[in-house]
């Protein structure tokens, strides 16, 4: 298989783009992305890509009919959040935003179909390409597992863009890549009553504040700090009006750890300190906690290293970043567990374009060569694969040293390798 991925991804490059800020101006909410699913439908028939519908707002589409099974993951859903750019091209939709560079997926993956599909005659496997919703309330890739659509599928490759790693930048490496991710909600009971009589009421907006502050403590003084956890609580909610102290508060918060035995101990943590602090204040605590509906992502040696081989013929040297885990949770896990799989890291930041907010900021925004860069890294994993097969086939030994790279991510390729075999 020979496509010239930099030069065909590059002549898409303002069609991806476009499609990017069309999917940022609308944004849908995970498992209402209607429209978004529209459109994704749209592109493949225009483009002759037979499809599925599935998870209801998901598509699946299909290139190649022969050999194995390979699939490419792209999230599609936004989030509740209120854009704060002024761009031509922001959101249309109060309160919901791309905030998390989805829409750049759900364009990469689209640009990448098309060059794929154009090739369709040399290509020995068939690609499914996952638009997939519901990414951000870990629903998605578990019903698309469910449905049966991973069942023949050798391998899987998704991305993600991040704009705190600046555009140009690329990481594919073996191992822990994010975490798991729990959540629970907590809601306090006092008693309500004049502002002026504290002395009849149980305050739960000051029990609220204590339990927001001794949660914090569980990763500072009860985890091992070698391991890498986080506790946030990102909601709480009490009081309805200055001169009423409330009667009932609620919080929400999330955890992130990279081993389930860590998830359970912080469980039980986090219960223990709710309702001791509630109790703490003469109010009461009840807890309502699920652990992830997925667990960390953790690449596999064998697709990462397909990843990174073939981005390594597309990409410059200095491409090439090594990134630390992330706290961040993701659901492509989920497919990982089913079938070997690989996550992409996508540099998207631009500090002088003012577009280096984190993801999931209300000023979130990529510098969009990012958008075809992921292009390139879905065709490099593509390519590779094919002539990897190709070359199997044939009896050929497939070359996995790279000349050129000595240090970073390419040794640890080799040490690990190295380790496994000895096994
Ligand atoms: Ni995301």
């Amino acid at each position: 298989m020979n496509i010239e991925i930099r030069k065909e991804a590059q002549a898409l490059h303002s069609y991806v783009v476009n499609l990017r800020k069309h999917f940022h101006q609308y944004p849908e909410l995970s498992m209402e992305e209607w429209e978004t699913s529209k459109r994704i439908q749209e592109e493949l028939t225009e483009m002759g890509i037979p499809f599925t519908l599935a998870a209801e707002t998901g598509v699946i589409g299909i290139i190649g009919s022969k050999g194995p099974v390979i699939a490419l993951r792209a999230d599609i859903d936004a989030l509740k959040v209120e854009e704060q750019n002024e761009i031509v091209y922001k959101s249309c939709v109060p309160g919901v935003m791309h905030a998390c560079g989805h829409d750049a997926h759900t364009a990469a993956l689209i640009g990448a179909a098309r060059i794929l599909k154009a090739h369709e005659e040399e290509l020995n496997c068939t690609v499914k390409l996952i638009f997939q919703p519901g990414e951000e309330v870990s629903r998605g890739a578990k019903m698309i597992l469910e449905a049966g659509h991973l069942d023949h599928v050798e391998q899987i490759f998704g991305l993600h863009v991040f704009a705190d790693i600046p555009v140009g930048y690329v990481n594919v490496e073996p191992g822990p890549r994010m975490a798991e991710s729990d959540y629970f909600k907590i809601t306090i009971k006092g008693r309500q009553g004049h502002a002026g009589k504290p002395q009849q009421c149980v305050d739960a907006t000051v029990a609220a504040a204590a339990m927001v502050l001794n949660l914090q403590q569980i990763v500072s003084r009860e985890t091992n700090p070698i391991d890498s956890a986080v506790v946030t609580i990102g909601y709480v909610q009490c009081g309805t009006v200055r001169n009423v102290i409330a009667g009932s508060a609620f919080l929400e918060g999330t955890v992130r750890t990279f081993s389930r035995e860590e998830g359970r101990r912080i469980k039980n943590a986090v219960k223990r300190v709710a309702m001791g602090t509630a109790a703490t204040y003469h109010a009461t605590a009840n807890v309502e906690y699920n652990l992830s509906a997925h667990p960390a992502v953790d690449n596999d040696l064998d697709v990462a290293e397909i990843a990174f081989a073939g981005a390594q013929k597309v990409f410059d040297e200095e491409a090439f970043l090594e990134v630390p885990k992330m706290m961040l949770g993701e659901d492509f896990s989920v497919y990982q567990q089913r079938v070997p799989g690989a996550f992409a890291f996508i540099g998207a930041g631009n500090e002088e374009m003012g577009r280096a907010y984190p993801n999931h900021h209300e000023k979130f925004n990529i510098d969009e060569d990012a958008v075809t860069n992921a292009v390139m890294m879905y065709l490099s994993y593509v390519q590779e694969y094919v002539n990897r097969k190709e070359a199997e086939a044939k009896g050929q030994k497939v070359e996995k040293k790279n000349s050129g790279q000595e240090g970073g991510l390419f040794a640890r390729f080799q040490k690990l390798r190295k380790e496994r075999e000895r096994k």
